[in-house]
């Protein structure tokens, strides 16, 4: 990774500001509570572990000022209010309540931010487990395939600007770059944030192959044989599989079940919430109009907001959609491979 998504430094913290990529490259401190809970709601920082991460650093600077039970209490209301989907949030600040509460105030801090370095690099490991485990689907598939590229799909961005590692749906193309698969990867622009461009800087970066395409090229693909698998991240998977990820994730999983290409999504059993029955329950995010009315781009050289529509004009912006667990081939987690309707096993830790 060419760049640290989140770190600690100092009194403080440092995050990519992933607004302004792939036209530029800055980065932003966090000083207080309020810097972390602005960074997820803005999206400087997003998906699903780092912004679990970055709320775990949210509470670390709160407890920097103030250490007391209500400064506690209040830190976890309002990073907790910051976006609704991705459950790794509700996971990060419920393993930070449990760690601190009952701590005597002056001892908070400290164990703040050892619980933030916990977070951090239980996520790199389980992004290297994910890694493995999906390399040896792509594996598979290269052994049938011969000569040519395993090519696989994904939407939105799961790399490494969505974790602390090397991410969760491209940690297995990471790892089958680097036991010597080709891979292909078709990268959809995933209006109307276009994290897909995100995928594409990665990719680019990292030397994989790839091509962009428009979110509604990827049916097609599909029913020509141009995809081998399917692999996107997840923001939360209910109990019974239904799994919550970027809106247009739904579409790509019905093209694959009517095409028969393998569709997995990739995560952490962070992101699998047990208490949620199905993705019926599954809070879904509803974002800005202006994400739909505007485009950003460069014009001229310059970083630019371009309007599509009419000032005004009437939109609808869910930021998530559900894909229905029979529709997904299986889940790759850091312990394994696991089909939608036996996520029960992980929640008792039971193996298999
Ligand atoms: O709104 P975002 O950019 O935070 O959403 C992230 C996603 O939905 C991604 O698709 C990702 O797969 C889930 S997080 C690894």
């Amino acid at each position: 990774m060419p760049y640290q998504t989140l770190y600690r430094d100092g009194d403080g913290a440092v995050i990519l500001d992933q607004t302004r990529l792939p036209f530029g490259v800055a980065h932003r401190r966090l000083q207080r509570l309020e810097d972390a809970a602005d960074a997820i709601r803005s999206m400087q920082v997003r998906g699903a572990p780092l912004i679990g991460a970055t709320a775990a650093c949210g509470v670390a600077l709160a407890m920097q000022t103030d250490a007391s039970d209500a400064a506690l209490a209040s830190a976890l209301d309002v990073l907790g209010a910051t976006r609704p989907t991705a459950v790794n949030l509700h996971w990060a600040l419920a393993r930070m309540q449990a760690a601190l509460t009952a701590l005597r105030a002056a001892d908070r801090m400290a164990v703040a931010w050892s619980e933030f370095a916990a977070i951090c690099a239980e996520d790199i490991a389980t992004n290297a487990a994910i890694g493995r485990h999906g390399l040896e689907l792509i594996r598979r598939i290269a052994g049938a395939r011969g000569d040519r590229p395993v090519r696989v799909m994904t939407h939105c961005n799961a790399g490494w600007l969505a974790t602390l590692g090397h991410g969760t749906a491209l940690a297995p193309v990471y790892a089958a770059q680097g036991a010597g698969i080709a891979v292909e990867v078709w990268v959809s622009e995933t209006r109307p944030r276009n994290q897909g461009l995100l995928t594409a800087w990665e990719l680019r970066d990292a030397g994989v192959a790839h091509r962009l395409i428009a979110d509604n090229a990827a049916g097609l693909l599909m029913s020509r044989g141009e995809v081998d698998l399917v692999i996107t991240g997840a923001d939360r998977v209910a109990a019974n599989g239904d799994t919550a990820n970027k809106i247009g994730t739904y579409l790509k999983a019905l093209a694959a079940h009517d095409n028969g290409v393998p569709f997995y999504i990739a995560a952490p059993r962070s992101t699998i919430d047990h208490d949620c029955p199905s993705g019926a329950d599954i809070p879904i995010e509803e974002r800005d109009g202006d994400e739909v009315r505007h485009v950003h781009g460069m014009a001229a050289g310059q970083a630019d907001i371009v309007a599509i529509a009419l000032p005004g004009a009437a939109v609808a912006n869910p930021a998530f959609d559900v894909t229905p667990a029979r529709l997904i081939t299986a889940i790759v987690t850091e312990v394994g491979v696991v089909p939608p309707e036996r996520l029960h096993q992980l929640a008792t830790g039971a193996s298999g």
